[in-house]
């Protein structure tokens, strides 16, 4: 029963005690996050890993990515393990390494010497690999914006990997006009874009997205307007710039948590993100009315893969000293890739 699921991870986690430690992305399901050792975004969980844990063994609660980050930042002999190998993030899974070899390529040769690679956090190691080897850093959606201004102090053009509605709605904060701004498709090996001079472009945007927060779009932000005008709309910036403009406000996971804890009670808020977090928002917050800005609702399913069973499966696993889904990246992919969130977390 879910009863002697919980009753025995929380016998693990007492007997295994400092040598064990649990992340948990706030995108996991509650059944989950009532083990982790600490819960963020995948900033704050970078930045923890970095400093805060000598555990022997990390089971990770939160997708294939983040676990890969935490290996890279952790010592060699402590073992970062994902629950279930399927949490991965299609986002992610939209830059390979051989696609974005190719495409820089074709840039260098239309721009010659002049851009910065930066990835989201929301990337393979072998992306943050090549992008800290060709000077770039990675960036999270909470300090994205600092990021692209120290990119553009390194050089007059920024490729911005996967996401191309993070990079367009950061560059657009920036000032950044989107006439300014191609897009590369790494299916077509080809840019698109629809001004007069490819060489007027400042932002290249990779054509990948997330599938959740695509999922958002103006007409349920017409909805909300035309059915409850005193709600306020939050929404992340995965979201397509179009969704950004016409919403309230736009930022990060940590952002949206805050501004909705920090609201005054009565207001109203529809929110643009993952599932699992709007509904701890609801429930967290019964004097406000907090609800999912699409009534469909969005869950992201391979965060959701990371379910009691599995994290209970894996805890059982270490238990009797079996090491399996262990995330290890190798060591010349580290090299690089830790360059690359190093450039990111002393800037943060
Ligand atoms: P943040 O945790 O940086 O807000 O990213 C959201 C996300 O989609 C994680 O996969
Ligand atoms: Fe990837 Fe989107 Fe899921 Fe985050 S919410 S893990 S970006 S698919």
């Amino acid at each position: 029963s879910t009863e002697e699921m919980e009753n025995r991870v929380w016998q693990l986690k007492d007997k295994f005690g400092d040598k064990l430690f649990i992340p948990g992305h706030h995108y996991q399901k509650d059944e989950v996050i009532q083990f982790a050792d600490v819960t963020g975004d995948s900033l704050q969980l970078a930045q923890v890993a970095a400093d805060n844990t000598d555990a022997a063994y990390i089971v990770f609660c939160g997708v294939h990515f983040m676990a890969e980050t935490a290996d890279i930042l952790t010592k060699k002999e402590q073992k970062v393990i994902l629950p279930d190998m399927r949490a991965g993030c299609s986002m992610a899974d939209m830059a390979n390494i051989t696609q974005t070899e190719r495409g820089w390529k074709e840039m260098q040769d239309t721009f010659g010497d002049t851009i910065v690679p930066l990835t989201y956090v929301n990337s393979t190691a072998a992306i943050k690999s090549f992008v800290g080897e060709n000077g770039g850093a990675t960036v999270t959606s909470s300090n994205a914006k600092k990021m692209l201004e120290w990119a553009f102090t390194q050089k007059e053009r920024i490729l911005f990997l996967p996401d191309q509605h993070l990079g367009r709605n950061t560059a657009y904060d920036l000032g950044v006009p989107l006439e300014n701004m191609a897009v590369w498709n790494p299916i077509t090996d080809t840019f698109e874009y629809d001004g007069d001079d490819l060489q007027n472009v400042q932002v290249i945007l990779w054509k990948g997205h997330c599938s959740v927060h695509e999922n958002f779009t103006e007409s349920n932000i017409n909805h909300i307007r035309k059915t409850k005008p005193a709600t306020n709309i939050i929404v992340h910036p995965e979201c397509s710039r179009e969704v950004v403009a016409r919403s309230d406000y736009a930022g990060s996971t940590k952002y949206i948590i805050e501004t909705i804890s920090n609201a005054a009670p009565g207001t109203e808020w529809a929110v643009g993100t993952e599932m699992n977090l709007v509904n701890r928002l609801t429930k967290q917050h019964l004097d406000k009315d907090v609800f999912s800005l699409n009534p469909m609702m969005c869950p992201c399913l391979t965060m959701n893969r990371i379910d009691l069973a599995h994290l209970l499966w894996s805890l059982e696993t270490i238990e009797k000293g079996e090491i399996i889904n262990q995330i290890k990246v190798e060591p010349e992919v580290a090299k690089w890739s830790v360059k690359a969130l190093d450039r990111m977390l002393e800037r943060v």
